[in-house]
């Protein structure tokens, strides 16, 4: 049996990524216990759903830190205490600094709705749309220091043809919810 592995998740949102992450250990379906929701949003319901799921977090305001550096030098700190090893962006929305990649080097994936490297950025798939594109989907990719970059992991893609963004919305993030967890099994087992 391989030893849970201990993962902070980040988001800044509605969490359902984070949900999804936090469930699948809980219920066994990844070998790993989420110790540490960190959120730079108080009001976020990614916070209500640690709370309800058990799960700490370190809920920071940005503003309240002279730097990235600042504030990323006390995430590592809330990580440390609990020995996170991997860490597990869903929605949160600030570009990872150097503070985090050097104490996590390869240990920080995240999760874009597109099939990266098209469409980058915050509005992806309203963008993918306008750009008349028909087969949709999501990554799994390493972080680094720049916006949705880094080394693929893993991609789930779909036809969608209509034109109802809601609809479409809800069909990605499902197949957001299973890839993540796919991303996280394979890199626990190191099958990447
Ligand atoms: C997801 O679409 C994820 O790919 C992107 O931000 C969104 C977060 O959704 N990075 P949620 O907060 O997990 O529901």
């Amino acid at each position: 049996m391989v030893a849970k592995r201990k993962i902070a998740v980040f988001a800044s949102g509605y969490g359902s990524n984070f949900e999804a992450i936090a469930r699948a250990a809980q219920s066994g379906e990844i070998p790993a216990e989420v110790v540490l929701l960190v959120c730079d949003k108080k009001s976020a319901r990614a916070c209500d759903i640690a709370n309800e799921l058990g799960i700490e977090s370190f809920i920071f305001t940005a503003k309240e830190y002279n730097s990235k550096q600042e504030y990323e030098s006390a995430i590592v700190e809330q990580c440390k205490a609990r020995g996170v090893e991997m860490i597990c962006l869903a929605g949160y929305m600030r570009i990872v600094g150097k503070v985090l990649l050097e104490r996590y080097a390869e240990r920080i994936i995240n999760i874009h709705p597109s099939l990266l490297p098209s469409f980058k950025g915050a509005h992806a798939i309203q963008d993918a749309v306008d750009y008349g594109v028909k087969i949709f989907g999501a990554t799994t990719h390493f972080v680094d220091e720049t916006l949705d970059g880094g080394r693929i992991i893993d991609q789930g893609a779909i036809v969608y043809e209509g034109n109802d963004i809601e609809e479409l919305t809800n069909l990605i993030h499902k197949i957001e919810h299973n890839l993540y967890v796919k991303t996280i099994n394979k890199l626990i087992n190191k099958k990447f």
